[in-house]
């Protein structure tokens, strides 16, 4: 049995995008996880409310979780901890020398809250994590590890329960969705909403727009968390497995690189709609799902795209942007 401790402000807004539906020709709405707090939000924030009920469960005291230098799972992870009275160490991977970490974005929240930091080579992550896990117990702590962007069951229950909010949300916009996009990093989100559409039906399709994984492995990752769902709660994994679309042909320059076609995207979204986009995540998973209504001539839909947060890492490139 998974609990929810609430950390993020729910339920989020859902907004029609007008001028966005005038350019390109389809009636655009958009889910506001970035808005999900502790400021600035974002979808880790869904997923923290259920791993943080493990936590309690285990009456842990110190989280321990890993990601890149401007990862906003661990900034969400931190201000979780500090929130909820907890210690929290971040194990950072990065190949880079510590002291060449351009000092912005989550990077400057981490320092802001801080929190301990540990600064590793990507090869040695599983290794760091144990490591401070092991030395923490030795001191009398009681540890809790939380993968890298918030992967795993607990996650998956966070937007399950987002999916029956936008079931909520929909009677407001009447009809469900022709598409439900989103940019999708461990797929613990796309594993959620796919869950939560074959029990609410709000999109006819979710399509999963790839930020660093290949479409094999990257399908894998969500077919293991609707496995180990619907294992746990007795639902037809098979037949939900059958609706997973992770593409992976808009990663651009690759996971963290910013794209030039990226960021048209967001200069017209901020422009147009006054939303703010990321170059990593949201910002690309936009472009990706414009590419894809147009490569396939799709028009006069009704479409959702989910913000899933991630506005650090806009400032982090604002020189990209000059
Ligand atoms: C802003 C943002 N959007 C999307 C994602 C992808 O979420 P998931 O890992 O659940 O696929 C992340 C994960 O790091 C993120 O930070």
């Amino acid at each position: 049995m998974y609990t929810r401790v609430p950390l993020s402000d729910l339920p989020t807004s859902l907004e029609r995008m007008p001028e966005i539906s005038r350019i390109y020709d389809n009636d655009f709405y958009i889910k506001r996880d970035d808005l999900a707090g502790p400021e600035p939000g974002g979808n880790k924030a869904r997923k923290l409310d259920y791993i943080l009920g493990e936590v309690k469960k285990e009456n842990a005291n110190h989280l321990i979780t890993t990601g890149s230098p401007f990862s906003n799972h661990c900034r969400l992870t931190a201000m979780a901890a500090l929130k909820f009275g907890l210690d929290c160490t971040l194990i950072l991977t990065t190949d880079q020398n510590p002291s060449e970490i351009n000092y912005g974005g989550n990077y400057f929240i981490y320092d802001l809250l801080d929190v301990k930091i540990k600064t590793v080579p990507l090869a040695k992550r599983q290794e760091a994590m144990q490591a401070e896990y092991s030395e923490l117990k030795s001191t009398g702590k009681k540890p809790y590890l939380i993968e890298a962007g918030g992967y795993g069951n607990a996650g998956t229950h966070g937007y399950v329960e987002a999916a029956s909010e936008l079931k909520a949300d929909i009677n407001f916009h009447p009809g469900r969705f022709d598409y439900l996009f989103l940019a999708s990093g461990t797929g613990t989100t796309q594993a959620g909403l796919l869950i939560g559409n074959y029990l609410h039906h709000m999109a006819e399709s979710i399509i999963g727009i790839s930020v660093e994984a290949d479409e094999n492995s990257g399908s894998k990752k969500i077919k293991n968390c609707i496995d180990e769902y619907c294992n746990e709660n007795n639902l037809p994994a098979d037949i939900i497995k059958q609706d997973v679309i992770f593409i992976d042909k808009y990663r651009g320059k690759g996971y963290g690189k910013i794209d030039d076609e990226v960021i048209k995207v967001i200069r017209e979204i901020a422009k147009k709609e006054s939303i703010l986009l990321d170059p990593v995540y949201t910002g690309q998973g936009f472009y990706g799902m414009l590419s894809f209504l147009q490569n396939n001539n799709i028009r006069r839909k009704k479409i959702l795209f989910l913000h899933t947060g991630g506005l650090p890492i806009l400032f982090n490139n604002s020189e990209s942007f000059k």
